[in-house]
């Protein structure tokens, strides 16, 4: 087996496993309660229950994994991290925002509830990651819980996925036009925060001195971006039924991203030279940042 092989097989295993894991933490909190919020909380675990890739759950547990953090604190981390994910996916597809149908295959939502019910359901799930982070459970120190709940709130607001949702809802409008410095904050704000905020949670978990954080972030930084540089490429050549979502949307909604601006190729070999520099970013950790590794070629290289 070459080495793609192997490093695939890694992979798969390790999304699979905290697939299982990420749907079992979230079927443990999200109990439908016998009175009128059912509904929302049956909401909230169709949305959070057996969809994505747990990519950012992933990150989480595998950089806790460099500093032998206990695996039930890394995935609970990890489970707060997606349900911002999971709560930014349900607002991103409102028809207020993207407009979309479908996503991981299914009816999005706003189509299979209401689009009251998916505001609130987006509203509790980002109210349950912080609830999740500040419970004893996540770690027993109250600095480490602090220090996750900064994080993921930064990643998470007006300088993270909130201010780069705002920024590419405002490139449909008359006369915006971004430039490449221009993309690429929005682009580290929209998607880059919460991926590196993944990885920062894992060294904090871990307790790594500041000076022992540099590498993983420059890594981070780099893969954020790739990955939804990999998302633009996806809309314009992937294949719906893999993706689970409609595509061929961002040129027609006036989204502006690295692939209307400089084209699919050029695109494409930025994605691919950021994942090596984040490759290179690794060089003086060994086989237990395999993981770390064979995520960032993933991100490129994904078709879903
Ligand atoms: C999709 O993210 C939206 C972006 C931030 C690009 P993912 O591709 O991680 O979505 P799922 O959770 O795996 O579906
Ligand atoms: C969404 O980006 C990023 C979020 C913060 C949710 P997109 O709008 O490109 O994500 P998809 O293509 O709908 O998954
Ligand atoms: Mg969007
Ligand atoms: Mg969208
Ligand atoms: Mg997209």
């Amino acid at each position: 087996m070459n080495v793609v092989g192997i490093e695939g097989n890694l992979l798969h295993d390790g999304l699979s496993r905290v697939l299982r894991e990420i749907d079992s933490v979230f079927d443990a909190f999200l109990t439908v309660p016998g009175d009128t919020r059912a509904r929302l909380v049956e909401a909230m675990r169709y949305a959070a229950i057996g969809g994505g890739k747990r990519v950012r759950p992933l990150l989480v547990v595998s950089t806790s994994e460099l500093f032998g953090v206990d695996r039930t604190a890394a995935l609970r981390a990890g489970a707060a991290v997606e349900a911002i994910h999971v709560y930014s996916l349900i607002h991103d597809d409102l028809p207020c925002m993207d407009d979309d149908s479908l996503r991981h295959g299914k009816p999005t939502v706003h189509k299979a509830f209401d689009e009251a019910t998916a505001v609130l359901a987006g509203d509790a799930l980002h109210a349950l990651a912080f609830e999740i982070l500040a419970d004893h459970g996540t770690s027993a120190d109250p600095f480490v819980r602090s220090e996750l709940i900064m994080t993921l709130g930064a990643a998470s607001g007006m300088n993270g996925m909130a201010g780069g949702q705002m920024m590419d809802m405002v490139a449909d409008e008359e006369g915006v036009e971004y430039d490449l410095h221009t993309i690429t904050r929005l682009q580290q704000l929209k998607t880059g925060a919460l991926l590196a905020a993944s990885v920062e949670m894992g060294a904090i978990l871990g307790k790594a001195p500041p000076e022992g954080r540099a590498h993983l972030r420059a890594y981070a930084r780099d893969i954020g971006l790739a990955f939804q540089i990999a998302d633009d490429l996806l809309d314009v050549e992937g294949d719906a039924a893999l993706a689970g979502k409609a595509l061929r949307k961002d040129e027609s909604q006036g989204k502006q991203t690295f692939v209307t601006l400089m084209g699919v190729e050029k695109a494409r070999e930025q994605a691919r030279a950021l994942v090596d520099q984040a490759v290179a970013r690794l060089a003086n950790h060994g086989r237990e940042a395999d993981m770390l590794r064979a995520l960032a070629r993933f991100i490129v290289e994904r078709d879903r």
